[in-house]
């Protein structure tokens, strides 16, 4: 009995000593957008969840709206050990691959059904991989949702996009698809969308209900154009550095705590979706145009020959196998 008590004050002694002295692992997470979005709540969970299962042990501190780091800087930060994890649009990887291209060809999938069977593929688990001979991991993909197309005029046929300024996120498939229609695309941080609607340097942007709601964008762009004609989603990533340095039991709690957050953003992205669509059109900032099936058919036949382009790069059997998840 002694010997035990003993065994179990030496035990706590150490325990306590390790609690006390070692200070608890850091997880900087730094996203652009608002909280009131998937990826904001999705974030913001994955820091509850921590802190309530890992006290002491695993601290995750959000920072978002460009905060701490723009999504075109955040990767350069984390290979640093600047930041430890983000979650940056998946048009924002191509400086480290190529094949997630594929998630910015135009009208490839039909709806975020059609998303989330292709990211749940063997394929689509694959190119999680994608990133690792660069020293980063991806740890789960996140939904925002399809994007629509925002412009100081309204769009229905591609003929009312040529000319016009378009801010676009960092992709060469974006360029091209905006270039099919005679349009000018300009690559620009999030951060500076709202200022370059607002003060007419751009005429128009693509982007999620739930972006062009939480950053304002409607109330500087009179007409929206319901045209779902892309996705935009994100993959949450890590540094392989970070990640293989953690303790295994830890780094098992943290991916735990995090599918359960990524399923959470999830799951509230289609009603963000919807219920940010909602409120543009109550406040009356923004008309949103419906186009018919005859005119998306047209933004179909101008903007679908951009796969082609790319079909070499991103891999035709990709492309094939993210088509196969729209049936
Ligand atoms: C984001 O949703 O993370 C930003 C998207 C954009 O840059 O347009």
């Amino acid at each position: 009995m002694r010997l035990l008590t003993a065994a179990v004050t030496t035990m706590a002694l150490t325990f306590g000593a390790t609690v006390a002295t070692a200070a608890p692992v850091e997880i900087k997470f730094s996203h652009v957008v608002a909280e009131n979005t998937p990826k904001g709540q999705m974030a913001n969970k994955f820091a509850e969840l921590v802190a309530e299962r890992l006290p002491g042990q695993v601290e995750v501190k959000v920072f978002p709206s460009s905060q701490l780091f723009g999504d075109n800087k955040v990767l350069e930060a984390m290979l640093l050990g600047d930041v430890q994890m983000a979650a940056p649009s998946l048009s924002k990887f191509q400086k480290y691959t190529k094949s997630l291209q594929l998630f910015d060809l135009p009208f490839l999938f039909r709806d975020m059904a059609a998303v989330e069977r292709f990211q749940s593929s063997a394929e689509g688990q694959e190119m999680l991989k994608a990133l690792e001979s660069k020293g980063l991991v991806g740890l789960g993909y996140l939904h925002n949702g399809m994007k629509q197309l925002s412009a100081s005029t309204p769009l229905r046929v591609p003929a009312d996009a040529n000319g016009k300024k378009f801010r676009i996120m960092t992709s060469d498939v974006l360029h091209a698809q905006f270039e099919a229609v005679d349009a000018v695309p300009l690559k620009k941080p999030f951060s500076e969308v709202f200022t370059l609607l607002q003060t007419k340097a751009i005429d128009g942007q693509e982007n999620t209900w739930s972006n062009i709601y939480s950053k304002k964008f409607f109330e500087v762009q009179p007409y929206i154009t319901e045209s779902n004609h892309g996705v935009l989603d994100y993959m949450v990533v890590t540094s392989a550095e970070f990640w293989s340095d953690l303790d295994a039991d830890l780094r098992s709690e943290v991916k735990k705590a995090l599918d359960e957050a990524i399923a959470y953003g999830n799951s509230i992205a289609a009603e963000k979706a919807s219920s940010d669509k909602q409120a543009i059109i109550d406040s009356k900032r923004s008309e949103v145009v419906e186009i018919t099936d005859a005119e998306r058919e047209q933004w179909v036949a101008a903007m679908k020959p951009v796969w082609n382009q790319f079909a070499d790069e991103i891999g035709a059997d990709l492309i094939k196998a993210a088509e196969a998840a729209n049936q």
